[in-house]
């Protein structure tokens, strides 16, 4: 099993860098999607603080359909263009919502959350799917969690073959 290394508190920038390190190590030697999909939501949601969900959503015509995550159950289906997750896949940008409440069409998967960011997961033009992450924190992501977490993806990416 992949040991998961403490991330020493420090800057976001420090925080991100050392999750970066162990993603390319524990996605390393693998390139299926489910296997590295799925070690790398478990890797967000234990090193990262202050999340109640982190995992993935996989694009499938007009429709967002989940893919492998950590936290409670969740919504299979979202359509491109509703919620967090479809805006960012129809905009192809990443979404950040410092409040859950304030954003029109947030759809409610556990109560818990307060706020939440979502990454598109891209090859070239295409939308492949969504990384989504969910803290109960209110303004939990900011401009540095998108810079990391676009690269966390693109290391993703870069690490998997995703048959596109
Ligand atoms: N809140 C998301 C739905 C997915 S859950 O947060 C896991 C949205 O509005 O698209």
């Amino acid at each position: 099993m992949h040991a998961l290394k403490p991330v020493r508190s420090g800057s976001k920038v420090e925080l991100y860098s050392e999750l970066h390190v162990q993603a390319r190590a524990l996605l390393e030697g693998e390139r299926d999607p489910t296997a590295n999909a799925a070690n790398l939501a478990s890797l967000v949601f234990h090193t990262l603080p202050e999340l109640n969900w982190a995992g993935f959503y996989w694009s499938h015509g007009k429709e967002l359909v989940l893919g492998p995550f950590q936290g409670k159950p969740a919504c299979v289906r979202i359509a491109v263009g509703k919620g967090v997750c479809g805006t960012a896949a129809r905009d192809k940008r990443t979404i950040i919502v410092p409040d859950v409440e304030k954003f029109p069409g947030h759809i409610a998967c556990d109560s818990a959350s307060r706020s939440e960011i979502v990454v598109p997961v891209m090859s070239a033009t295409d939308v492949l799917g969504v990384l989504d992450l969910d803290s109960p924190s209110l303004g939990r992501f900011d401009k540095e969690d998108a810079i990391g977490l676009e690269e966390l993806v693109s290391i993703f990416v870069r690490s998997t073959d995703l048959g596109r």
